[in-house]
């Protein structure tokens, strides 16, 4: 299955969510192909953030080598599942898609079964806040890994 990650700058949220997410499915055996993507460009080319790269290789993911890129049309054909960390990437993302593209985009913790909840933004925090993103992608991301090894299998 091919997932795709994503936030607005694709240098925070989405990023570790895919280096996360990675790793369950692969703790899983799960056959998968990961990617993220922002909905703006004004990072496109750059690594994750310090901090990002930081919490990850704190438990120990290497998110390093990304690099960002923006969502574009041809990801809501390639993808069977889009991941949005929040309301506003969601909204975003269906503005630019069609209806029947729409199906396969869900807000993230929501798909988890934690609620219409958005996965805080940690741009303008510090060290504490990406921990705290981190804690919840990571939760998120066995709920995440669980359904979509259950889906597999139907
Ligand atoms: P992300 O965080 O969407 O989790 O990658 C942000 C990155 C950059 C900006 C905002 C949020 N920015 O305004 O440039």
């Amino acid at each position: 299955m091919k997932i795709l990650m994503v936030c607005l700058g694709n240098i925070c949220r989405s990023p570790l969510a895919e280096g996360i997410l990675r790793k369950h499915l692969e703790s899983l055996n799960l056959p998968h192909s990961i990617d993220s993507a922002g909905t703006i460009n004004f990072h496109s080319g750059s690594a994750p953030d310090p901090r990002a790269i930081e919490v990850a290789a704190d438990n120990g993911i290497d998110i390093s080598g990304l690099s960002a890129r923006q969502v574009n049309k041809m990801d809501f054909e390639k993808f069977d599942f889009i991941f949005a960390m929040d309301r506003n990437n969601y909204k975003d993302l269906t503005s630019l898609s069609t209806r029947e593209q729409q199906k396969r985009i869900y807000l993230f913790l929501d798909f988890a079964g934690l609620g219409q909840k958005d996965v805080p933004d940690p741009y303008y925090g510090n060290k504490k806040q990406f921990e705290e993103v981190f804690e919840l992608l990571d939760h998120a991301s066995l709920q995440v890994s669980a359904k979509l090894l259950k889906n597999n299998s139907l």
